[in-house]
């Protein structure tokens, strides 16, 4: 049974139960109808209740269902609603905890809501590049008012019901219940049973006193906030028909624009992310009730860039942190700078000073390693140097207490040759973290040949408490993110040779959505960090052919930002990447050296190179298992490099534009005498999918 049906006094009960949030699927949806028609048939009934078991009145359209027929199957929710509406016996609407999406609209459709203090309120649907489609936005607005509905549905915000029920004039809820919410929902039941008219939201009307002027405000501001997704302007749209048109042709228009929302690629992108983000959480062999390892004190080794910011993630969290440094002065600067970073936060109002000094006050700092004998986790964030992390990690393991998880930031070196300095390779993990590390959501969870499963459960539960988006990656050289940026720079630096300037390589690719272009994001970073990477690749990959261009630039000592020169001109102080005569000459000389006579290239083709140069190695990493799901290179992206959230990430992207289209492209690159055609012969994976008529998302 997806939905109980009881008979309590006058009144039937219809119990939403499909957990874990009462998703309205197909089986709910039918029971539902069922409970209707057995209540309208008993004459002892005189009124009818739906609530919701559990945790939920309900969470809405079950998402799982989604593209596929059973979303429509009869009953769908439109014609669950029209049948609720057209119930001789009142219907009451009992809400408590969570009442969104296709649920609120449900209990719009009812003649009477009473709900709980507390409930979550919410039309989540722009989220996922929709908007309600059974009757939100028509009824919302007429039971709440056009602003504060209009608020919500482009939102997507949850409100509590006891806000809502304090708004002037609402119709939205009709009683709230203090106290054990049926008993408040029978008596309530009990004393509206006899009355008619029933009431419906469908006679209410909206008005606004300025609409015109009122919605095109509203669109210019959404196309100003959000101007690759359409969802938001047709949240306006339908907000104000409910305002200019009768309510069946307001419910038509709704229906129309919802189905055409649910086949824009935004809409099926977003959806993918709602799912990959969830998905990244599980892993095939370690099972949700592994059990997990307490973790209430950290270490952090290294007071540098990476681990005061690590630190900051638990001080956040109310979660104590002792830090580790090999000098008195190193650990003062870390200190200082993770207090400007909380009086920064307090200066822009995002903390009270008194929350700052209470997460400072969970932070302490040693120079000896005895200290850190009660943590239950220790993060070393020390040089990137497999010399200095196997002096630490020796030392870790003579002091740590057993159980504690040991966990290294390196974003290079072999984390199973880090595991065998310890005696204890089953509690070692890479932790992954992103600069600035308490800014950034991208937490790549490295899991070792050897790590427990018990040690990769509680670090992803660990991560999801710090808020980040954890993805499991295997041990490599770069892991998933950094080892697919390696060949996106490599592309890069490449056009630049054949002929594009670093100005027009960057505006292609942000056109396209990126944050920020390949040449911006390393003058960011510091060129001479992916300096260091070549000189290495150089040696173990003598046959790849690489640009030399950010070599001869990184030699004139231009590493970026820091230097306040690099791939653009910076003036002090200021982020503003001014294109540089220097760098365009530089670049120039290298071509006549190298005698290329410079090409047109058109964006399309910079776009191309980047991304297609992204999913191959995207591809490569899912056949040897590095990432276990194409969803998981997504969040990756999405959540760690900018990626643009209305493509979904890589591996979406190159599904959007069809992987017999992605294969064609790479094979025409193969002609390109500057290029490496081995790079651009497609992985086996790959090939295999767009042979097959497959995408990356269902052939995983
Ligand atoms: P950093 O140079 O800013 O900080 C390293 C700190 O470790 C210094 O304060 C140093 O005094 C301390 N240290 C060195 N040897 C030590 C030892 N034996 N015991 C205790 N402390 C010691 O370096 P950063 O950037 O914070 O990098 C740290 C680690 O994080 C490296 O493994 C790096 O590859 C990794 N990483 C760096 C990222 C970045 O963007 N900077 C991003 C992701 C990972």
């Amino acid at each position: 049974m997806s939905a109980r049906y009881a008979v309590h006094g006058p009144a039937a009960v219809i119990t939403l139960d499909n957990p874990p949030v009462n998703g309205l699927g197909h089986a709910t949806r039918r029971d539902v109808a069922d409970g209707l028609v057995r209540a309208q048939d008993d004459p002892a009934v005189q009124a009818i209740v739906i609530t919701g078991a559990g945790r939920a009145f309900s969470g809405g359209a079950d998402i799982r269902e989604f593209d596929t027929p059973q979303a429509m199957r009869e009953p769908n929710l439109l014609s669950l609603i029209l049948a609720i509406e057209a119930s001789g016996k009142p219907v009451i609407a009992a809400l408590h905890t969570v009442c969104m999406g296709g649920g609120l609209e449900l209990a719009l459709g009812c003649h009477y809501r009473v709900a709980a203090p507390g409930c979550q309120v919410a039309l989540p649907e722009v989220k996922i590049g929709l908007i309600p489609g059974a009757g939100g936005t028509q009824r919302l607005p007429r039971v709440l008012g056009v602003e504060d509905a209009l608020n919500m549905i482009l939102s997507g915000e949850p409100v509590a019901s006891e806000r809502l029920a304090a708004l002037p004039g609402q119709r939205l809820f009709d009683r709230l219940v203090e106290g054990d919410l049926m008993t408040g929902a029978l008596a309530f039941a009990a004393e509206v049973a006899a009355r008619r008219p029933l009431p419906l939201v469908r006679r209410l009307t909206a008005h606004h006193p300025n609409a015109d002027a009122y919605f095109q405000f509203a669109r210019n501001t959404a196309t100003a906030m959000a101007p690759q997704f359409p969802a938001p302007r047709k949240c306006i749209d339908m907000v104000a028909a409910s305002v200019a048109l009768p309510f069946d042709e307001g419910l038509r228009l709704e229906w129309s624009t919802f189905t055409a929302l649910m086949l824009t690629p935004e809409s099926r992108a977003l959806r993918h992310v709602f799912m990959a983000e969830r998905a990244a959480g599980k892993i095939a062999d370690v099972p949700a009730d592994t059990p997990v390892r307490s973790v209430k004190r950290l270490a952090v080794i290294g007071a540098g860039t990476m681990g005061g910011g690590i630190a900051m993630n638990f001080l956040n969290a109310g979660l104590p942190v002792v830090m580790l440094e090999t000098k008195q002065e190193a650990l003062d600067r870390g200190v200082a700078t993770i207090r400007r970073n909380y009086e920064a936060q307090v200066k822009k109002g995002k903390l009270t000073a008194e929350r700052a000094e209470q997460r400072l006050g969970l932070l302490s700092t040693t120079l000896d390693y005895a200290d850190l004998a009660d943590a239950d986790m220790v993060i070393e964030a020390v040089f990137e140097d497999l010399g200095v992390k196997e002096q630490v990690f020796r030392r870790l393991d003579e002091v740590m207490k057993p159980g504690a998880i040991l966990a290294s930031n390196t974003s290079t070196l072999d984390l199973n040759r880090i595991a065998a300095f310890t005696r204890r390779p089953q509690d070692v993990i890479g932790t992954h973290f992103f600069s600035p590390a308490n800014v950034m959501k991208l937490l790549e969870v490295v899991r070792g040949e050897q790590t427990g499963k018990d040690v990769l459960a509680t670090v992803m539960q660990l991560g999801k408490k710090i808020r980040k988006t954890c993805v499991v990656s295997g041990v490599c050289d770069g892991f998933i993110g950094n080892r697919m940026v390696e060949q996106y720079l490599r592309q890069a630096f490449l056009l630049v040779d054949e002929g594009s300037t670093p100005q027009q390589v960057d505006k292609a690719i942000e056109r396209f959505g990126f944050a920020m272009g390949p040449f911006r994001m390393s003058d960011l970073a510091g060129n001479d960090i992916g300096w260091a990477i070549r000189k290495r690749r150089y040696a173990e990959r003598p046959h790849m052919q690489y640009s030399k261009t950010p070599d001869l630039l990184c030699e004139t000592g231009r590493f970026g930002q820091k230097t306040g020169a690099g791939w653009y001109d910076y003036q002090a102080g200021k982020r503003d990447a001014i294109p540089s005569p220097v760098v365009l000459e530089l670049i120039e000389g290298h071509r006549r050296t190298l005698g290329i006579t410079p090409r047109k290239i058109g964006d399309d083709e910079i776009v191309e190179r980047l991304v297609y140069a992204l999913v191959n190695e995207g591809a490569h990493l899912l056949e040897e298992g590095i990432a276990a799901k194409a969803g998981d290179i997504d969040m990756v992206y999405l959540t760690g490099y900018g990626f643009p959230l209305h493509r979904g990430g890589p591996m979406r992207h190159a599904d959007e534009v069809g992987l017999f289209n992605v294969v064609r492209a790479m094979r025409r690159f193969q002609h390109n005498p500057l290029d490496d055609a081995a790079f651009w012969e497609p992985a086996p994976l790959l090939a295999r999918l767009a042979a097959d008529g497959k995408t990356f998302g269902h052939g995983l």
